[in-house]
């Protein structure tokens, strides 16, 4: 080959790949030109390879063009490769646009029973208030539910409460709890005085099941004992507790009232939270007030049966239905609503 080939070879292969690399519309092509201009069999690589043959003189010339020639063109492939690198990503980033305005299929989440909001509302008002979480059997014993209370044995107030009795082989007679007033006893015999604290549960009576009544409720008991427990920390307590659940007005008023285990007992009212001036209040009756709970000090025979000296020490109880105070609380008007789980008002807590 004469220098004048050579020389002509280099631009012709220059040209061609300037042009090709251009015009190369995918990788793979400018992959495959890459190959046949510098491979091991390249074009360009086997002209740099001829220089051999040529004498030192035309080396010296030949051989700055040829390799100068080959960075040229290996740095145009790279920049080529990267162009078409970025247009293939972006055509595919087109090609598979995700349309995120599209809504997602719901998952439905669970959620807690409004029953259990209140209840952990009511409880969360008497921690505050520093009373502690307490707990006794959902099957008492005749012992815990009426003795200890103070129900002689044939009073009619056992009959009231229309106890369900479960089988027992000896012993006191096994039942249902009626209330949660039991755990007040278990409470005193298990923990020394000053005591305080309050026992949320289930309370079972062979009652109808209406708009205001469930065989199936819950209460929450709540005690104090200490030595100088008065009727005024009740009062205080109660209104605290009311003010946590409806807000900073609510007010209450005490009504006298009979339970064997407390003495004096009262009924407390709640001032009704629904009456609109001048218009008829379905939920109090238009009484103002809401009959809610009851409360007293606890009966002497009582702390006795808790295994305390009544002389020493004194105490108030109050035992509040919950599903009573939340119907209230939700705006709910039948006690079944709680009950049946439909979905369309569970959901709304
Ligand atoms: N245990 C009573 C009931 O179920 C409520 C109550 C509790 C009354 C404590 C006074 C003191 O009706």
């Amino acid at each position: 080959m004469s220098r004048g080939d050579w020389e002509a070879k280099c631009s012709a292969i220059k040209e061609h790949y300037l042009k090709t690399s251009e015009e190369a519309a995918s990788l793979e092509a400018l992959e495959e030109l890459q190959i046949k201009c510098l491979g091991r069999k390249g074009e360009l690589t086997e002209l740099l390879k001829a220089l051999k043959d040529f004498s030192l003189e035309d080396k010296k010339l030949l051989g700055p063009l040829g390799n100068s020639l080959k960075e040229t063109l290996s740095a145009l492939f790279e920049a080529r490769k990267a162009a078409l690198a970025r247009l293939e990503t972006n055509s595919q980033l087109n090609a598979e646009k995700l349309d995120i305005t599209l809504p997602a299929f719901p998952v439905p989440s669970g959620r807690l029973h409004p029953l259990t909001l209140s209840l952990r509302r009511m409880a969360d008002i008497l921690k505050s208030l520093g009373f502690s979480w307490a707990e006794g059997p959902l099957i008492e014993n005749e012992f815990y539910n009426f003795d200890a209370l103070n129900t002689p044995t044939h009073h009619p107030s056992r009959d009231q409460h229309d106890t369900i009795y479960v089988k027992t082989e000896k012993g006191p007679r096994n039942l249902m709890r009626t209330h949660t007033s039991p755990i007040q006893v278990r409470y005193m015999k298990t923990h020394k005085p000053p005591l305080r604290a309050f026992a949320p549960g289930r309370a079972i009576r062979n009652d109808s099941l209406d708009a205001s009544h469930s065989p199936v409720f819950h209460q929450i008991e709540g005690f104090y004992v200490d030595k100088n427990v008065s009727m005024a920390d009740l009062k205080y307590t109660l209104t605290a507790f009311m003010g946590g659940l409806f807000g900073p007005d609510a007010k209450i008023r005490f009504r006298p009232s009979y339970f064997s285990f407390v003495e004096p007992g009262v009924e407390v009212d709640v001032k009704c939270v629904f009456c609109k001036p001048g218009e008829k209040c379905p939920v109090c009756k238009s009484t103002g007030w809401i009959e809610m709970l009851g409360a007293g000090m606890i009966h002497p025979n009582v702390l006795k049966a808790g295994g305390l000296n009544p002389d020493e020490w004194r105490g108030f109880a109050f035992g509040m239905g919950v599903e009573r105070l939340s119907m209230l609380l939700y705006g709910i008007s039948d006690i079944r609503t709680f009950y049946e789980n439909d979905l369309r008002i569970l959901k709304q807590f």
